[in-house]
């Protein structure tokens, strides 16, 4: 059976890792900045050694090309994204594309070719982290935004879109075209896989998220005469909100999840009462039901603590998608290739967002999950078995032979 090269799998990933690499061996490597364009020049760079043309679209998608022997069939692609979290690891994104780069190179070396054509996507701004919406680019591609509303959208220090993505020179003019089917490879990012000792992850489908820009208004007031009980507190609301989305998210069902990940406090001085605070909520679950009971209560909540600490709150919702499932025949495919592979295998749900989420929606669409260390990641220690991220790598080549023919 075609097998793919390890070594050279895993010398892409390193080498890619020197780009915005952080002293815990880490990545920093936030979307649209200079180490994300960076990124997308050496993946440009593969793309081209490896005989693929080149395309990029009007949010910077880029998408490497390797014909078919069919000029009527539609690509066969897989991809995933370049940019990271500020303090994030060498896999999460990364492992996608390279993994996709290595089944191009696999399939050079053995001089086949499909007869679809194969692409290999990276994504702008998965992350979400210095713009949002997460899944931006896959977003404005599978037509879940406008490119003009992506464009318009401002990171904290009010640099939009438009404007960074002009400063990387990755604005193209490439038009959406249709694919046939679409593969993600990625690490799980949780414990599932490494506690079960299984290698690869078939993915059955993402939990549905709604992320909430929250915007607290108190006043800022002298820490020593102000009394505490006429004070407006902005950074107490906050704390209290803080917990209140902990307790929903451990006590509603359907594998809830609440994150507040982003504070910021003003003026942020010792001995001043906070008058402003600017947080985010992240809330997620496998069932769209249940999401919105969690989106209801915590504006029920947020109610409650305005009154309690004399506060205005406002909850503006930034991302809404409900739970997703994947394409029956290709997450069998995928399985199948694990099978025929010998791997260990076991189905499961993606906690974390993926531009599959998005790219399902445009096309049939599966994920290949490999296990990571300790379940770790959006954190520099992220770190994955060169082995298992070879395996999941060959799954993903022969999940997608079995489509591209
Ligand atoms: C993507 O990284 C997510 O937040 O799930
Ligand atoms: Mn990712
Ligand atoms: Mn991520």
């Amino acid at each position: 059976m075609l097998q793919i090269d390890p070594d050279r799998l895993w010398q892409s990933l390193m080498d890619l890792a020197q780009i915005g690499a952080t002293a815990k061996g880490g990545v920093r490597r936030l979307t649209l900045s200079d180490e994300d364009r960076l990124g997308r020049d050496l993946f440009v760079r593969w793309c081209g050694e490896a005989g693929m043309t080149v395309e990029v679209d009007g949010i910077g998608n880029i998408f490497g090309r390797r014909a078919g022997t069919d000029g009527d069939a539609l690509p066969v692609a897989m991809g995933s994204h370049l940019d990271s979290q500020p303090s994030g690891g060498k896999f999460d994104g990364a492992y996608g594309v390279m993994a996709g780069l290595e089944v191009v190179r696999t399939l050079n070396d053995a001089g086949l070719r499909t007869r679809a054509p194969i692409e290999v996507a990276a994504w702008t701004n998965e992350e979400g982290s210095r713009f949002v919406p997460t899944m931006m680019g896959s977003g404005v591609y599978a037509g879940v935004y406008t490119l003009d509303y992506a464009l318009a959208q401002t990171d904290v220090a009010g640099i939009s879109v438009r404007e960074a993505l002009h400063g990387t020179g990755y604005a193209g003019a490439a038009q959406p075209h249709a694919l046939g089917a679409y593969f993600e490879a990625h690490i799980e990012q949780g414990p599932v896989l490494e506690q079960s000792q299984t290698t690869i992850g078939v993915v059955l489908g993402a939990l549905g998220q709604r992320w909430f820009d929250v915007a607290i208004t108190g006043q800022d007031a002298h820490a020593g005469p102000t009394p505490m009980e006429t004070r407006k507190d902005a950074l107490l609301a906050a704390a209290r909100l803080v917990i209140e989305v902990n307790r929903i998210a451990t006590t509603f069902p359907d594998y809830a999840r609440g994150t507040v990940g982003f504070l910021q406090v003003k003026p942020n001085s010792r001995n001043v009462v906070p008058g402003e605070v600017r947080m985010t909520v992240d809330m997620r679950n496998a069932k769209d039901g249940t999401l919105s009971a969690m989106a209801a209560e915590l504006e029920r909540c947020a109610a409650t603590v305005a009154a309690d600490c004399r506060v205005d709150i406002k909850l503006e919702q930034v991302v809404y998608f409900p739970p997703s499932e994947f394409a029956p025949d290709l997450v069998a495919s995928v399985r199948a290739s694990a099978q025929a592979h010998g791997y260990s295998h076991r189905d499961i749900v993606s906690g974390a967002a993926h531009d599959a989420v998005y790219m399902a929606r445009i096309a049939p669409t599966a994920m290949v999950f490999v296990p990571c260390e300790g379940g770790i990641s959006h954190n520099e220690f992220e770190n994955a078995r060169p082995e298992d991220l070879a395996a999941g790598c060959n799954v993903l080549l022969h999940a997608v032979l079995a489509r591209a023919g």
